[in-house]
């Protein structure tokens, strides 16, 4: 059960979707936006990189196709600013006037692309990930899980023109995917594997499941 009263900032609970890309999470965070507004829950929905003005810059730079030139450690350290400006400027407020926050990505990401994706190390990449967030930690996160192959397959079927990270190869997605991998070893008191090769439906489900679970005032 998460236990609100220990993190020490605000009584909103903080709910984080991760996967590799294609995973389906954005799907899933819009099933669970409906469910928490059929029981009056005050939350807001943001997404990384981004979600305020100077971190939808940064996001402009991460992704466009042209910075083919950016590092693997310049590539971490933007992302790392622009969810540092995200936590100040939108998280924290929010949990500590005990509205809710559901995000499209966080730390993990960061840990599971820039860690084992490009290689920075996991742990290491895991300690500047809390020195960016002030220590913050989601309360509770979904990683939906699919094999790279299925993730391309279902974004080609979508006709998505891929981003500078979506261009990598499955190598890449295999290595960021193990990076996962190691967080659930790692975090198992708030770090959930939903299978994602499963429908939409099923795969949310399951997610509804520990919700419940884990946020006894769903039930
Ligand atoms: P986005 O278009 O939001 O992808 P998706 O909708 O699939 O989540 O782009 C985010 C991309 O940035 C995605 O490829 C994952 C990557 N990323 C990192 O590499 N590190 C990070 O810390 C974050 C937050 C995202």
């Amino acid at each position: 059960m998460i236990d609100i009263e220990k993190n020490n900032r605000g009584n909103g609970i903080f709910i984080t979707f991760e996967g590799i890309d294609g995973c389906g999470k954005t799907t899933q965070a819009r099933y669970l936006s409906d469910y928490l507004r059929g029981k009056n829950i005050k939350f807001i929905m943001t997404r990384e990189p981004g979600g305020t003005r100077v971190a939808e810059k940064i996001r402009e730079i991460l992704l466009n196709r042209d910075n083919i030139e950016i590092t693997g450690r310049t590539e971490l350290l933007l992302y790392l600013a622009s969810r540092a400006q995200h936590t100040d400027e939108v998280i924290i407020p929010a949990l500590k006037s005990g509205v809710w926050v559901i995000s499209d990505r966080y730390s993990d990401s960061s840990v599971a692309y820039q860690g084992a994706g490009r290689g920075l190390g996991v742990e290491s990449v895991r300690n500047m990930t809390l020195f960016a967030t002030d220590g913050l930690e989601p309360d509770l996160t979904f990683f939906i899980d699919i094999s790279p192959e299925t993730a391309y397959l279902r974004m080609k079927k979508q006709g998505k023109v891929f981003d500078r990270l979506e261009s990598e190869t499955e190598n890449f997605m295999n290595e960021v995917r193990k990076g996962y991998y190691w967080i659930i070893e790692n975090c198992r008191n708030r770090f959930f594997r939903i299978d994602g090769e499963k429908s939409p439906e099923k795969v949310w489900k399951d997610i509804k499941s520990i919700l419940i679970e884990k946020i006894p005032e769903l039930k």
